[in-house]
């Protein structure tokens, strides 16, 4: 029985007045143990660029941060430079992971107003950071466990990153893998949560429901969850939040908020114009990923129809395809990218799909469901 319900189709502009307008992902960053390490791993597997740096050269005297590009988006990946920060007792805590998602913006006092005067907890005030560059204006708020929104008003501004980087361009640039923008991102809850979190992104920032699965659609024999997703008005924004549902074992959202110590973002979906290609680089670089048995892709002609790809080809890479009303999608998903069983990503080609790879869940859950009985965790 499937419970899907398509409430707004996310390309579509909303009828009511969007009252926090949103340019689209700014940056992601992530609390790491070793900033340089890092830097190095999303350069050499991921293809990610130099941007810039902060850190001692800079005059920062308590942290490190890298920033890599890759099309449209940036990662800032920062490690504490002495203990007793705030950096280093998030690590402690988490283990690496991503500590904000920020959000480019026209009017970034206008966004946190906006935002604040509907309840969202400040993280801080707007603030004008200046440089011989121009300016730029940023304000967070707090979301679920210790992630948080930062809005990034940069149209004031022409340097490399944000003021107080500089320009890094190391003389090591391995070649890009195509990953063009951030599709979306998904964050774990507790339980009885995710309705909590979706009522926020609401009232708070305007985003309205998209699409929603329960246990009976995503269900396998252990293992259950619940997800909404949750779209800003222009559908440059998506988020969809999960929430564990009972199973006869650990869901992996348990999982993921046992070894998290908490909510938090639990994938990055990255989108790529020729999944193949991308794929194949992100394997000869070393990235590993979920696998599905030989038989999904018997089956996968009866479920999704014509595809322009070469199923031999796919089944080889192990790339999942779904279908919905609007088009198919390409999705892979890698094992996780830390010791803890914690944050992946997701590589997404969209071919006219707007929904998430429904029906690739069960395949999904019962990889996933391998993995953690290896890791003696289910
Ligand atoms: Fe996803």
């Amino acid at each position: 029985m499937s419970t899907t319900t398509a409430t707004a189709p996310a390309h579509q502009p909303q009828p009511t007045e969007d009252f926090l307008p949103l340019n689209g992902t700014d940056y992601v960053e992530l609390y790491v143990g070793n900033s340089r390490q890092a830097a190095y791993f999303y350069q050499t597997a991921f293809g990610f660029q130099p941007l810039a740096y902060a850190g001692l050269a800079t005059g920062l005297k308590d942290r490190e941060s890298y920033v890599v590009v890759q099309d449209k988006i940036r990662l800032v990946l920062t490690s504490p430079l002495k203990s007793g920060t705030e950096i280093g007792r998030h690590i402690d805590k988490h283990g690496d992971g991503v500590k904000t998602v920020a959000i480019w913006v026209d009017d970034a006092r206008a966004a946190y107003e906006a935002t604040t005067s509907r309840g969202a907890e400040s993280y801080y005030e707007p603030k004008v950071h200046s440089d011989e560059n121009g300016e730029v204006v940023t304000a967070g708020i707090h979301t679920y466990g210790e992630t948080v929104h930062i809005f990034v008003e940069r149209s004031k501004y022409n340097g490399v990153f944000l003021p107080g980087y500089e320009a890094w361009n190391p003389d090591y640039q391995p070649a890009p893998v195509g990953l063009k923008y951030v599709d979306h991102m998904v964050g774990n809850v507790e339980l009885g949560k995710m309705n909590h979190w979706c009522k926020w992104y609401e009232n708070v920032m305007g985003f309205t429901q998209i699409i929603s699965f329960d246990d009976a659609d995503i269900s396998t024999e252990y293992t259950a969850l619940m997800s909404k997703v949750m779209s800003n008005g222009n559908g440059r924004i998506k988020f969809p939040i999960n929430e564990p549902a009972d199973g006869r074992k650990k869901s992996q959202i348990e999982e993921y908020l046992d070894f998290y110590e908490g909510p938090g973002i639990q994938h990055i979906a990255v989108a790529t114009d020729d999944i193949i290609a991308t794929i194949k680089e992100l394997q000869a670089r070393g990235i590993e990923f979920l696998t599905v048995p030989d038989t999904y892709y018997d089956e996968l002609n009866g479920r999704v129809g014509e595809i322009d790809e070469d199923v031999a080809q796919l089944r080889k890479l192990g790339i999942l395809v779904d279908r919905d009303d609007e088009g198919y999608l390409l999705q892979i998903f890698t094992k996780p990218i830390e010791p803890r069983p914690t944050m992946f990503f997701e590589i997404i080609q969209r071919k006219g799909a707007t929904s998430f790879g429904k029906g690739n869940f069960k395949a999904l859950f019962e990889a996933i469901e391998r993995e953690q009985e290896r890791r003696g965790t289910l």
